[in-house]
């Protein structure tokens, strides 16, 4: 596949300008400018930049089907089409660096971490995934952004995990890494990026920061309760476990009283046939 045919696929379902504009299809004006960056950067790294082209305008063709599973259903989607080359960036894009916990919004749901783990442990990581997976970080629907704008927006909706922040460590690990190889650093190699985009990087860096912060001291607040609880239920089995060895002690006692009585009455019988 070239990126001309990526195109007409990813355009497959669009007739006006009304229907790109579409909350629906955001994720298609996202897949140009994912496109469009890895082509950029492939050619800065002497790669093949039609090729990134192509994978950055398919990696997300699964949201045709679904936009919860479009991982999964970009690739069967690609992979039925004939192409299991570029069918493979619409699950690796997810992850940084292929490993499943560098991921937004927690991780795929047990259905879906089956596939994809057995998918990503059978492929090697090659530098088409990393592409892919650093351009997805910084494209929105809009254009090209800074790390800090597009982690922020993707946490606040999709919210906080015990995941994020080492997904957000790996990304500048990524980008670090990209920026190295290339010589050049993204937002020199990208300069439509926003001047307020780069001013508020801090602040956004911040703002992630808190978020993540404020996360943990709810979890460790939740542990607590749940420790307490936990605690609490422990005691429970504690205590009705002591009760029942009681109850087993006491049994036995009696049983041992009984006999002894019993020991007893016969003894009298027989000092009595005796006497008689
Ligand atoms: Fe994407």
């Amino acid at each position: 596949m070239d990126s001309t045919t990526a195109l007409t696929i990813l355009f497959q379902n669009i007739r006006d300008i009304r229907e790109l504009m579409n909350n629906d299809n955001k994720w298609i004006m996202h897949s140009l400018y994912v496109g469009q960056a890895a082509s950029t950067i492939a050619k800065r790294l002497n790669l093949n930049a039609d090729y990134a082209e192509t994978i950055g305008y398919m990696h997300d063709i699964g949201r045709l089907i679904s936009h919860s599973n479009h991982v999964i259903e970009g690739y069967k989607y690609l992979d039925n089409l004939g192409y299991p080359d570029i069918a493979r960036y619409c699950i690796t894009h997810s992850f940084v660096d292929n490993i499943i916990p560098n991921t937004a919004g927690g991780g795929p749901n047990k259905d879906s971490y089956d596939f994809i783990n057995n998918y990503l442990n059978n492929i090697t990581l090659n530098i088409y995934d990393n592409i892919v997976q650093l351009c997805d970080l910084f494209c929105l629907e809009t254009g090209y952004t800074t790390f800090e704008k597009r982690i922020l927006d993707i946490t606040k909706r999709k919210g906080v995990y015990p995941n994020s922040l080492e997904h957000f460590k790996s990304i500048m690990e990524l980008k670090n890494r990209l920026e190295n190889m290339m010589g050049i650093t993204i937002y020199e190699l990208f300069p439509q990026i926003k001047d307020e985009d780069l001013a508020s990087q801090n602040s956004d860096y911040e703002e992630l920061m808190k978020l993540f912060k404020n996360d943990q001291k709810q979890s460790r607040k939740t542990w607590k309760l749940f420790s307490f609880f936990t605690f609490k239920k422990r005691c429970k089995k504690v205590w009705k476990n002591i009760k029942k060895s009681l109850h087993l002690v006491g049994e036995y006692v009696r049983i041992i009283n009984v006999c002894f009585v019993h020991r007893c009455v016969r003894l009298l019988i027989h000092q009595v046939k005796l006497s008689g």
